[in-house]
C-alpha cells in the first residue's frame, strides 16, 4: 500500500493535468522553461548548455550519470521566496530535498533559514557554517542523543512531534540548563496533493498531533508547563507537490482557531506558525506551479483574515518549501547505452543509471519529460520509456516520454526537474555507485558532491 498512501503518489497520477500530452510534442528539439532550469538552452551546434557549459564537455569531464544544477537558478529561486514573504516572514529551507554544504552556503548567502531533520542533516548544515539558531529541527522519532545535539549547538527551534517528545526535550533542556523554543506539529485533518485535497480523517499517518479529539490544545497545555520549553508557536504541513491553495486555507484555518483557543484558556498568544511546505513545481510541460509572490500572498492573506476574525495579533508566518526551490535547477545527464523497439508497444531506451539515482518514479508512480540533449535531431518522434541498469523491471525513470527516432547508443540524454528528491533518495542497489552533484555557474562547473567510488563502497563492508 506505500504507493497509495504516499503524498505524490498515484493520486497524483490519477489525476492528470490538462494538456498533459498524450501526442508528441510539436518540436523535439525545444527545451521548455517551464521544467529545465533556467539557464539551459542549445548552443549553435544544438547542443545543450546550463551555466555557459555544454553537456557533452560536463560528460567528458564528469563522467555520466550526473546531477547538473544550475547555481544561479538556485540561489534566483531562493531569493525569490525570500523576497516574496519579505522581512514579517521566515523562509526555512527543507534540506530533505537536497542538502550538500555548498547549497548550505548559498542559502545562507541568500538570507533562507533551514530545516533539518535527522543528525546528518544538521551535522552538515552546522558544518558548512548555518547559524544554529536559524535551523529548525522535525522529525517524528528524534533520538535523545540528536535532540541533545541540537539543543548544545543551539538551535533556533525544534518541532515536537509526539507527547512523548515534549516531555523528552524539556527533559534535555532542563537537564543542560537550557530553555529550547519548539514549536508542536499538529496535524489539521487535511491532507493536499498536486490537484486536489481532503479535509477529512488525515489524522491515520505517523506525523503530528491530531488536532480532533483536543489533542493538540492538550500537547500546547503540557508544553505550556514545562520550564525546558519556550513554546513559539503551531506548526502544520499538509503534503507535497500542492498546486491548490485551498488546502493551505483550511489548515491556516484551523490553527488560528487553535491560537485563538490558546490565547482564551491561557491567556497567551503565539508568536509565530509555520505552514510547512509541500508548493508544487512542473515535472512535465502540464504542470502549472504558483510563483513564489502569488503563494506568499495568499498564505499572508488566508492568516491575516483568519486572525482578524478571531481578534488575535497576526503571528510570524514561517514556510519550509524544498522541492520548490531545488526541484527545478537540476537535471539528470545520463548515456543511452542500448535501444531495444517492442514491436507495437514502445521502444526502450536503457541509460547508464536509473531506480538508484531517482527512485520516484518506481515508488510514486512520478512523471518527467526528457530530451536528447548532445544533438538536435529532425527524426520523426518515436514513444519511449527510459529505464535504468538495474535488475528489476521497475526501474523506470520516464514512463512515457517521445524522443527522435535515430537516437544511439551514447548519445546524451537529460530527464529535467529532478533537483529534489533524487540525490537526496538514492540508494546504491545493485551496487551502482551514486552519481556526483556539479554545479554550474558563468561557465565553471564544480563538483559539489563527488562520484561515488568503488573504494566508498568496500569501505563500509568490512568483511
Ligand atoms: N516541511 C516538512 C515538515 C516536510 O515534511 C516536508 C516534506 C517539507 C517541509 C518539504 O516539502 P516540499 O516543499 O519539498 O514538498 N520524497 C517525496 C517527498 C516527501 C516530502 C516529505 N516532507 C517525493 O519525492 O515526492
Amino acid at each position: 500500500m506505500s504507493r497509495s498512501a504516499h503524498p505524490a503518489g498515484p493520486r497524483h497520477a490519477d489525476v492528470l493535468p490538462e494538456g498533459h500530452y498524450t501526442a508528441p510534442p510539436a518540436d523535439l528539439n525545444a527545451l521548455d522553461s517551464k521544467v529545465w532550469a533556467q539557464t539551459v538552452g542549445r548552443n549553435d551546434d544544438g547542443v545543450v548548455t546550463v551555466g555557459g557549459i555544454d553537456v557533452k564537455t560536463l560528460a567528458e569531464q564528469h563522467g555520466t550519470p550526473a546531477y547538473v544544477m544550475d547555481e544561479d537558478d538556485f540561489r534566483a529561486r531562493a531569493r525569490a521566496w525570500r523576497t516574496a514573504f519579505g522581512q514579517d516572514a521566515d523562509v526555512f529551507y527543507a534540506g530533505k530535498a537536497f542538502l550538500s554544504r555548498a547549497v548550505v552556503r548559498w542559502l545562507h548567502e541568500e538570507g533562507l533559514n533551514l530545516d533539518v531533520c535527522s543528525g546528518g542533516e544538521l551535522a552538515t548544515a552546522l558544518s558548512a557554517g548555518m547559524p544554529a539558531d536559524r535551523i529548525a529541527f522535525h522529525g517524528n522519532n528524534k533520538s535523545p542523543e540528536e535532540i541533545e545535539r541540537a539543543i548544545r549547538a543551539g538551535v533556533g527551534r525544534i518541532v515536537l512531534d509526539s507527547f512523548q517528545e515534549i516531555v523528552r526535550v524539556a527533559h534535555i533542556a532542563s537537564s543542560l540548563g537550557k530553555r529550547q523554543r519548539v514549536q508542536i506539529r499538529i496535524t489539521v485533518g487535511v491532507e493536499a496533493h498536486t490537484h486536489e485535497f481532503i479535509a477529512t480523517a488525515h489524522e491515520d499517518q505517523k506525523f503530528g498531533i491530531p488536532l480532533a479529539g483536543g489533542q493538540a490544545a492538550e500537547a500546547v497545555r503540557r508544553a505550556l508547563q514545562l520550564d525546558g520549553l519556550e513554546l513559539i508557536g503551531i506548526h502544520s504541513h499538509i503534503g507535497s507537490q500542492i498546486f491548490d491553495m485551498s488546502g493551505f486555507e483550511v489548515a491556516a484555518h484551523r490553527v488560528v482557531g487553535l491560537l485563538r483557543e490558546i490565547r482564551d484558556e491561557h491567556g497567551v498568544e503565539l508568536p509565530e506558525i509555520d505552514l510547512g511546505g509541500g508548493l508544487g513545481i512542473a515535472y512535465t510541460s502540464g504542470d502549472d506551479p504558483r510563483e513564489p509572490h502569488e503563494i506568499a500572498k495568499a498564505l499572508t492573506d488566508i492568516v491575516g483574515r483568519e486572525c482578524e476574525v478571531a481578534r488575535l495579533r497576526t503571528p510570524r508566518i514561517s514556510v519550509e518549501p524544498g522541492r520548490a526551490i531545488v526541484g527545478p535547477t537540476a537535471f539528470t545527464l545520463y548515456e543511452v547505452g542500448t535501444i531495444k523497439p517492442l514491436d507495437g508497444l514502445r521502444t526502450y531506451v536503457s541509460v547508464d543509471g536509473g531506480m538508484s539515482d531517482n527512485i520516484r518514479t518506481a515508488l510514486y508512480d512520478a512523471e518527467y519529460s526528457v530530451a536528447l540533449v548532445s544533438r538536435t535531431s529532425d527524426a520523426e518522434p518515436m514513444l519511449a520509456r527510459v529505464v535504468g541498469k538495474h535488475c528489476e523491471s521497475g526501474d523506470i525513470v520516464v514512463k512515457d516520454a517521445f524522443l527522435p527516432a535515430d537516437l544511439a547508443p551514447g548519445d546524451l540524454i537529460a530527464v529535467p526537474a529532478t533537483g529534489a528528491y533524487c540525490r537526496s533518495m538514492a540508494s546504491n542497489y545493485n551496487h551502482v555507485l551514486r552519481p556526483p552533484v556539479v554545479a554550474v555557474r558563468d561557465g565553471e562547473a564544480r563538483v559539489i558532491v563527488r562520484r561515488e567510488t568503488e573504494e566508498d563502497l568496500l569501505r563500509l563492508d568490512v568483511g
